[in-house]
């Protein structure tokens, strides 16, 4: 029989199991919480687990320091939880000044690495006084608790000193990636209508400069609410500048005092507000709180990773996205962890910069996309093994689901066959890990394994029976300490897009499969969002920025399964009246949704159609062309109104 070596590697490895390997069993944190608890095996943790006012509450006496004691662990008015209801508290206690009183007051926090190679390392005691100067300063221009700043900041060490000096006078952050345009910006900023921006002048990626306080500019003329632009210096370039409203960072913080006090907050009240892609054209502000946000990220990174006082944590991921929140500032810095935070892109000068940095600050654990993973697989191995990677103990994945021939690559090229892989599945929404591996759990390459201990997931059929080795809607049975509190100014939205299909069940958007032993398989998303890159954009963002282009009439942005990205975009549109196809309007129309959304929004493809297919109520049916174009059966077309603009799609391409 002819079949490839490829397939068969992917029918085997799919079916092998990884026992994990003893002595990171022996040692793990999970294990020694078990056994202070008398608690024998997973599957009685995991049972444990069930009772979360009780696993809950041990959890947080590990972990956190509230000002004032808790009345209760939850209370559950669905679809909303409060945490730790009655506590005083606030993340930055935890975070950095409980640090202050101890050894570690001393120790590394980050190791920063520009692109261009400088290496900076901020202690926590450094860090404390860098959070406190900008916290008085952003108190001295009357930012209050409960106030919204913006900030726009690339991966420096600014942009987790910006988010902690807000979080300690109790303002709310709201941090826009830096790879989105000044449009995505001012959309975001009017919604959260913040009243102060931090960004910088510019940053290093891939040798240039990428500006951003120029796209601030541009940005403000459409969020009236930004009375003042804090800008650090990171570059030196020159940029413009407006007398009233702008303040070099430097200036502002230099005779402000190296002491802040640490604003007491309700364990429910705000910590921030992150905008994540929906189903509609406008991002919605998913909001998360000081307490149980605080318990979640910070027990989940330290069993999943085992994170010890030894250990050099990198966690890739941008702090733009949920996963730099919770895995690069809050909960590494509760556990008193040092991580590395890097500027610029992976492959920059040479495809083993990543490698580099691991060898030569001795990173023992690795956290990053499958994205990634498979752009260092395409580059090839020998760049990895220019280095010597063995300080690496345990590895991690994130953000998509990982497909077999990346784990294995991953696990044999970088972790030498000796690291187990941690496929975390979790959301902006969920705030930490849900459903992930723990150090003593036995591997499936390509299954992020079972919901963690406290957590309930489930797979739900249409009608919300339990389904096994069957794809089906992926739900949370139960309220867990991180979740979302709600979306800002949304609250109708909150309940029809997560608790309104299954009455008080959360549901993820996820398609997921699970097996015979409780692993769950994460297929993607069930609803109109295309992952690209790890990226989380919805189709009917791209869509309003492709009508937003003076030519378009109508468009319909689908995502397409891509060798590297995960997915890529196509987009096809119907050009207004009179307006000639041409292919510099194709390039027009491409740099024009890079320019409404960010450069990770850019459509790969881009066709011109006279029509596309419509319902007789004269909605386009994404699902329809979605079908076509990835050559699955179109399903039921009895509700369109012109079905022959099915075959126009493929004779476009
Ligand atoms: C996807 C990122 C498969 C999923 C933390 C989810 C994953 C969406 C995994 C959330 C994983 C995340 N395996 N798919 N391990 N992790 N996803 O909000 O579709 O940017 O719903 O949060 O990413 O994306 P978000």
């Amino acid at each position: 029989m002819a079949t490839s070596k490829e397939t068969v590697e992917v029918l085997l490895t799919e079916s092998r199991v990884f026992m994990p390997p003893k002595e990171l069993v022996e040692c793990s944190n999970v294990k020694r919480w078990m056994e202070a608890h008398g608690i024998r095996d997973l599957d009685e943790l995991l049972k444990r687990g069930e009772d979360l006012e009780w696993f809950w509450g041990e959890v947080a006496k590990e972990f956190v320091e509230f000002y004032s004691p808790y009345k209760k662990v939850l209370e559950w008015n669905p679809p909303h939880a409060k945490w730790f209801v009655g506590a005083q508290y606030n993340i930055v206690h935890d975070a950095l000044d409980k640090h202050q009183n101890t050894w570690r007051r001393n120790k590394v926090a980050y190791i920063y690495e520009g692109e261009p190679g400088e290496v900076e390392k901020l202690t926590y005691r450094e860090l404390y006084i860098e959070v406190c100067k900008l916290a008085n300063a952003l108190k001295s221009l009357g930012v209050k608790k409960g106030d919204r700043v913006g900030l726009y900041l690339p991966m420096i060490p600014q942009l987790p000193i910006a988010m902690l000096a807000c979080a300690k006078i109790g303002a709310i952050h709201s941090v826009v990636f830096s790879g989105f345009s000044a449009m995505a910006l001012a959309e975001r900023m009017a919604d959260a209508e913040a009243k102060v921006i931090i960004t910088c002048d510019s940053f290093y990626r891939r040798g240039s400069k990428i500006p951003l306080k120029s796209q601030v500019d541009e940005a403000l003329k459409m969020a009236p609410s930004i009375e003042k632009c804090i800008v650090y210096k990171r570059t030196g370039d020159q940029i413009p500048w407006d007398e009233k409203r702008d303040l070099w960072w430097h200036e502002i913080v230099k005779d402000q005092p190296k002491f802040c006090e640490t604003e007491r907050m309700d364990a429910n009240d705000i910590l921030y507000l992150l905008y994540t892609s929906g189903t509609t054209g406008r991002p919605k502000g998913v909001i998360h709180c000081h307490g149980g946000y605080a318990v979640g990220t910070t027990m989940t990174l330290s069993w999943v990773f085992d994170l010890k006082d030894e250990d050099i944590w990198w966690c890739t991921a941008d702090i733009g996205w949920v996963t730099g929140h919770s895995y690069v500032v809050y909960a590494p810095l509760i556990l008193g962890a040092t991580s590395i935070l890097y500027e610029g892109a992976p492959d920059w000068p040479e495809p083993d910069r990543w490698w580099d940095i691991i060898e030569r600050h001795g990173v023992t654990v690795f956290y990053t996309s499958p994205t990634a993973i498979r752009m260092h697989m395409r580059f090839g191995e020998r760049w990895a093994q220019k280095h010597d990677l063995s300080s690496l103990r345990l590895l991690g994945s994130v953000g998509e689901p990982i497909n077999p021939e990346a784990w294995i690559w991953f696990y044999r090229h970088i972790g030498g066959e000796r690291c187990p892989i941690m496929d975390t599945w979790w959301q902006t929404e969920t705030g930490s890990f849900i459903i992930s591996p723990l150090p003593i759990t036995p591997l499936k390459p390509g299954s992020a394994t079972k919901p963690l201990p406290g957590f309930s997931a489930e797979v739900f059929d249409e009608y919300g029976k339990p389904v096994v080795n069957a794809g089906g809607n992926l739900v949370l049975l139960t309220p867990w300490p991180s979740m979302l509190m709600g979306l800002y100014k949304a609250e109708e939205r909150y309940r029809s897009t997560y608790w309104e299909k299954y009455p008080n069940v959360y549901l993820a958007g996820d398609i997921a499969r699970k097996d015979s032993d409780g692993y769950f398989w994460i297929q993607g998303r069930a609803d109109d969002i295309i992952k690209v890159a790890g990226h989380r954009i919805g189709n009917a963002e791209i869509e309003s920025a492709c009508v937003s282009h003076p030519a378009v009439a109508e468009a319909v942005a689908i995502g397409k399964p891509h060798p590297i990205k995960g997915e890529s975009i196509v987009v096809f549109v119907v050009l207004k009246e009179g307006v000639k196809e041409s292919e510099d309007l194709r390039k027009d129309i491409r740099l024009h949704v890079r320019k409404e959304i960010g450069p990770v929004a850019q459509p790969d493809e881009v066709w011109f159609v006279d029509a596309l297919p419509k319902t007789r109520s004269g909605k386009i049916m994404r699902r329809v062309v979605r079908a076509k174009i990835l050559g699955m059966p179109v399903g039921d077309i009895s509700t369109l109104s012109n079905p022959e603009a099915i075959d126009e799609l493929t004779k476009a391409r």
